[in-house]
């Protein structure tokens, strides 16, 4: 019987995934400064046993401003480093799985309650709160304090916290970096043409909102040694009529693939709360298979894949790669040992569940 698709090895530059299952990044909202706390353990360490090819750390903030909320991860401080180089030792001693670090700056989403406490803009002035910085001072929401816009020092600055984010990351052993250039946060700012109305290099046409990622694209790669991948999370569409589409995403992802990028991985939708996402399994599928139809990038298609056969079926049609979970893993963090027992495949598991099978 041949292998099925999902637990055929996947390499990206000098990587080898042993399974096409990523575990998507995921927002915790559980860091104090910007530190990585027990929390992170329980979870990652549930998640590193779960099987998968690759496991993504959630979004980590690049530097304080850049995080979503007061209690996002970050990578910015010796501190930060430290707790999360806690947190992965534990996970190489006994649920080795290459990692993969999503780096982000939230740009005019930042200084923002967490999702529990609702989610809101937390002003300036108010404790755990502060001044958001993006391309144009347009906010987000209409009742929102609109953020500072970005001069050419404070890019040049952003680029160099990426830098330092993707360095501190390499220092840690993480096999792999992904800079988030979706949801609506920092670099996707740039790239969408309802938040980017800057009239200098970095705003108007396509290729001028493609500079400033594709800037801290090359900043980063320069950084991490060749043979590890960096990729980009993009969102293809913003949803939005006018708004950025998947053909700019093409002509972005040919870019990015022009400079190195081992791959892309494909999601929508985050940067305009007018957005109408048309929700449904596999709903962000067709995205991925047309971006890696024009470009033949490696492509990660994510969005409500649920089942086994669903993300067999995606691979089996060439709409994509590798499939990433997010809440499916979260629902069932065995989704990977379930699929394999399911497809008629195997997965690793720690030694010390050497007595897992139920039969
Ligand atoms: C997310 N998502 C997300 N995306 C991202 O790029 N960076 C992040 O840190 C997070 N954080 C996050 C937290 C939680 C709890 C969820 C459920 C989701 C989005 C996620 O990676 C994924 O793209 C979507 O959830 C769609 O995939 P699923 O959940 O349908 O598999």
């Amino acid at each position: 019987m041949t292998t099925p698709r999902l637990f055929q090895p996947l390499r990206l530059d000098g990587l080898e995934l042993e399974n096409r299952i990523i575990v998507a990044p995921m927002c915790q909202y559980s860091a104090r400064d910007g530190e990585a706390s027990d929390w992170h353990m329980m979870h990652l360490g549930q998640l590193a046993m779960s099987g998968a090819g690759l496991l993504t750390l959630e979004a980590t903030a690049v530097s304080p401003e850049a995080r979503i909320t007061y209690a996002d991860l970050g990578l910015y401080n010796d501190a930060c480093e430290r707790e999360l180089g806690r947190v992965l030792a534990a996970l190489r001693n006994y649920a080795p799985i290459p990692l993969c670090i999503q780096i982000a700056h939230a740009g005019r989403k930042a200084s923002s309650e967490t999702p529990w406490n609702g989610g809101a803009q937390i002003a300036p002035d108010s404790p755990y709160g502060w001044l958001t910085e993006a391309p144009s001072a347009l906010p987000h929401a209409q009742d929102e304090v609109a953020p500072r816009a970005l001069d050419a020092a404070d890019m040049k600055r952003i680029r160099d916290d990426f830098v330092a984010t993707a360095k501190r990351a390499m220092r840690l052993g993480i096999d792999s970096v992904e800079i988030h250039a979706a949801h609506g946060y920092l670099l996707h700012q740039f790239l969408s043409p309802l938040s980017n109305q800057r009239s200098d290099a970095y705003g108007g046409s396509l290729e001028n909102r493609m500079r400033f990622p594709l800037e801290v694209f090359d900043a980063v790669r320069d950084a991490v040694p060749s043979g590890k991948p960096v990729w980009a999370r993009v969102s293809a569409t913003d949803w939005v009529e006018e708004g950025w589409e998947v053909e700019q995403t093409v002509a972005f992802a040919e870019a990015l693939k022009a400079r190195g990028a081992a791959a892309i991985h494909v999601s929508t939708g985050g940067v305009s709360p007018r957005q109408k996402i048309a929700l449904g399994p596999g709903y962000q599928v067709p995205f991925a298979e047309r971006v890696r139809a024009a470009t033949d990038l490696v492509t990660i298609a994510v969005g409500l894949i649920t089942a086994p056969r669903q993300a067999e079926e995606i691979l089996q049609d060439g709409k994509a790669d590798a499939i990433s979970l997010a809440r499916a893993m979260l629902y069932d963090p065995r989704w990977p040992w379930h699929a394999a027992a399911e497809l008629g495949a195997r997965v690793r598991a720690p030694k010390q569940y050497w007595r897992s099978q139920p039969r």
